[in-house]
C-alpha cells in the first residue's frame, strides 16, 4: 500500500511518454503540449488507490489509469472551447493556441487513444470496465450539457446543481476508483461503496472548483479567476446567493446575468462577499467531505489501507489549483 505522493510520482513517470505518433505534427502536437501542461492527475491515482485498497497493483490498473486520464484531458479540451476559457493549468487553453477546429479534432483522437489503452486489458475484466468506462462517458457529457443549458435558465436550483455536477464531475472520481476495486478484486459491495465514495468526493471536489474560480488567486489556480460569472454559470455560490441576499441585491445580481458590463466580475463578487458564500462553501463542501468518509469507513477492509484515500481527499478540498 503506497501514499498518495509515491502514487501520484509513480502514475506521473508512466504516463510521461508520448501517447500519440509524430505525424501529422499538427494534430498530435497540440495533444503533447495540452498533455505537458500538468495537472494534479487525481483520477488515474484514484483508479490505482482503489485497487490498492484491496490488493496489490494489478499491472492492468496502468492501462486503465492512463486511459482515465486521457479521457479527463479531452473532456477538458472540450469543455474549454465550450466555456470560451483562455487558460489552463498556467497556459493557453488548446483552441486558443491552436484553434477550435484543430482542438475539437484533437480532443476526439485523445479520446479514440484512450480506448487503445482499455483495449490492452485482460479479457477478464474488459467487459466490466468498458460497460463502466461508457457509461461514465455518457454521463459526463449529460453533465456537461446541462450545465450549458443551465447559463440560459435564469434560476437554477441546489437540487438541480447537485445533479449536474454529479454527472460532469462525480462520475469520473467515481468510476475510476471503482475501476480499480474492479481491478484489485473487490466484491460488489466494496465496489459499491468505493463508487460511493467518490461521488460525495466529486461533489465535495466541484464545490471547490467553483470556490476556487471566484475567490482564488490566480497565479496558483491556473485558470482565469471570474470565468464562471463571465459565463453565466450557475454555480453553487450564485444559487446560494439568489437565495440569501436583499431583495435590492438579488435584482442587481439578475440584471448582471443578463447583461456584460466592464465591471461585472467586481460587482458579482461583492455580492457573493456581501452574502458571505465563501463560508457557505467551506460548510458544503465539508459536508460532502463527511459524507464520503463515512462511506469510505464502511467499506470492509482494515482501515490502515484506507488512509491513502483520505490524505487524498484532505489534499482536494484543501487545494488552492
Ligand atoms: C478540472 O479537473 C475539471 C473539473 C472537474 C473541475 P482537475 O482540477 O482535476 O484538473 P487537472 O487535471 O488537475 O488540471
Ligand atoms: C468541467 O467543469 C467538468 C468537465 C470537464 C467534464 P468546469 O468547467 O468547472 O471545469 P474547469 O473549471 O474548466 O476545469
Ligand atoms: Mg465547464
Ligand atoms: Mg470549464
Ligand atoms: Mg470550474
Amino acid at each position: 500500500m503506497q501514499s498518495f505522493e509515491l502514487l501520484s510520482q509513480k502514475f506521473a513517470l508512466h504516463f510521461e511518454k508520448s501517447h500519440f505518433p509524430a505525424q501529422p505534427a499538427s494534430l498530435y502536437e497540440p495533444n503533447e503540449y495540452f498533455l505537458k501542461m500538468g495537472g494534479k492527475r487525481i483520477r488515474p491515482v484514484l483508479c490505482l488507490m482503489g485497487n490498492e485498497l484491496v490488493d496489490e497493483i494489478n499491472p492492468d490498473a496502468w492501462h486503465v489509469a492512463t486511459a482515465i486520464e486521457l479521457f479527463h484531458n479531452f473532456t477538458l479540451i472540450h469543455d474549454d472551447i465550450m466555456d470560451k476559457a483562455p487558460i489552463r493549468r498556467g497556459f493557453q487553453t488548446m483552441h486558443r493556441k491552436y484553434g477550435e477546429n484543430t482542438a475539437l479534432l484533437a480532443g476526439d483522437v485523445m479520446l479514440v487513444t484512450a480506448y487503445d489503452y482499455l483495449n490492452k486489458i485482460d479479457s477478464l475484466y474488459l467487459h466490466p470496465i468498458l460497460q463502466l468506462f461508457n457509461q461514465t462517458a455518457r454521463l459526463v457529457c449529460e453533465g456537461q450539457q446541462t450545465d450549458m443549458d443551465f447559463e440560459k435558465s435564469e434560476v437554477v436550483s441546489l437540487d438541480e446543481y447537485l445533479h449536474m455536477i454529479g454527472q460532469k464531475t462525480s462520475v469520473l472520481l467515481a468510476a475510476s476508483l471503482k475501476m480499480g476495486t474492479i481491478l484489485g478484486g473487490a466484491g460488489e459491495r466494496n465496489q459499491n461503496l468505493m463508487y460511493e465514495f467518490g461521488k460525495k468526493l466529486g461533489l465535495a471536489f466541484q464545490v471547490q472548483d467553483d470556490y476556487l474560480d471566484a475567490f482564488g488567486d490566480p497565479g496558483k489556480f491556473g485558470k482565469k479567476t471570474g470565468g464562471d460569472i463571465l459565463a453565466n454559470k450557475k454555480t453553487f455560490l450564485l444559487i446560494h446567493a439568489l437565495e440569501v441576499v436583499s431583495a435590492s441585491e438579488r435584482e442587481e445580481l439578475l440584471s448582471l446575468l443578463q447583461t456584460n458590463p466592464a465591471d461585472k466580475v467586481e460587482r458579482v463578487l461583492k455580492i457573493f462577499k456581501s452574502a458571505r458564500v465563501d463560508n457557505w462553501a467551506l460548510q458544503l463542501e465539508n459536508r460532502f467531505l463527511e459524507e464520503a468518509l463515512a462511506h469510505l469507513e464502511d467499506v470492509a477492509v482494515i482501515s490502515k489501507r484506507k488512509e491513502p484515500l483520505k490524505e487524498l481527499a484532505r489534499f482536494l478540498t484543501k487545494r488552492e489549483f
